[in-house]
């Protein structure tokens, strides 16, 4: 299996003097193609420094990062902007939907920047948002929608563009357990049927159970790196 994410000893320090903050000590590690990952961890461990280093939003103090077989530290800024388009999905924890454009608009924005022409794109963003449960809804704004289903379309968006990994900060934080659930459940879905990669963070029991590989976090390392082949599959 290939790598998607290798990381050798990565560090990264906010501020300097009194502000000084060790958020990630040396990390060390590889995700690859098909897993579908959690990172549990108490507030302040690093996750979301973690994800946004992997993402390319950030950079690691020191240490190698390497991202689908490329080594972040030396791709140009367009370089870097390409990977991140054409290879990676975000999901936040606050959606990040833009408010003026509608479901479908939103989710075909990536699409829109690859130069995907509007028949085709028109048809994946349909068929990508009747997967993830919004069919009838491609014309809202997000306003008009629930957090859940406002997170559906976050979803449809990382993945409509088939990336090879899809990086997600806490993205059941804001709606309630059910929603939570079914959103975990449309994600495992994603990965199982269609082979999407994932790895995202959580503060969450229920939502950790789910998860094939669970990685705990403390102090900016991972202190627990735990494989449950199968992971919970059922509801509740
Ligand atoms: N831009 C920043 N400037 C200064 N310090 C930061 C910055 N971002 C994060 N930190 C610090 O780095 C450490 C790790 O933060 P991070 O946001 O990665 O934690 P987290 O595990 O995602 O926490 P949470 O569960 O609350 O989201 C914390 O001590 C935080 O205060
Ligand atoms: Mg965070």
């Amino acid at each position: 299996m290939a790598s998607i994410v290798r990381l050798q000893n990565v560090t990264k320090d906010y501020g300097q003097g009194q502000a000084l903050t060790h958020a990630l000590r040396g990390v060390n590690l590889e995700l690859e193609a098909g897993e579908f990952t959690a990172m549990a961890g108490p507030s302040g461990s690093g996750k979301s420094t973690l994800l946004n280093i992997i993402g390319g939003l950030d950079r690691p103090t020191a240490g190698k990062v390497e991202v689908d077989g490329r080594e972040l530290e030396n791709l140009s800024k367009t370089e870097l902007g390409l990977l991140r388009r054409d290879r990676l999905g975000f999901i936040f924890q606050s959606y990040n939907l833009i408010p003026v454009l509608t479901a479908i608009e939103n989710a075909e924005y990536v699409l829109m920047l690859q130069g995907v022409e509007t028949v085709e794109r028109r048809e994946r963003v349909r068929q990508v948002l009747k997967e993830v449960g919004l069919e009838g809804l491609e014309n809202r704004y997000p306003r008009q929608l629930s957090g859940g289903q406002q997170q559906r379309v976050a979803i449809a968006r990382a993945i409509v563009s088939e990336p090879a990994l899809v990086l997600a900060d806490e993205p059941t934080a804001n709606v309630d357990s059910e929603t939570g659930k079914a959103l975990l459940d449309l994600m495992r879905e994603l990965n199982e049927e269609k082979g999407v990669t994932f790895f995202f963070s959580t503060h969450e029991e229920a939502v950790m159970r789910r998860a094939r590989r669970l990685l705990e976090l403390r102090d900016g390392v991972i202190f627990n790196d735990e494989t449950n082949n199968n992971g919970d599959r059922t509801h509740g």
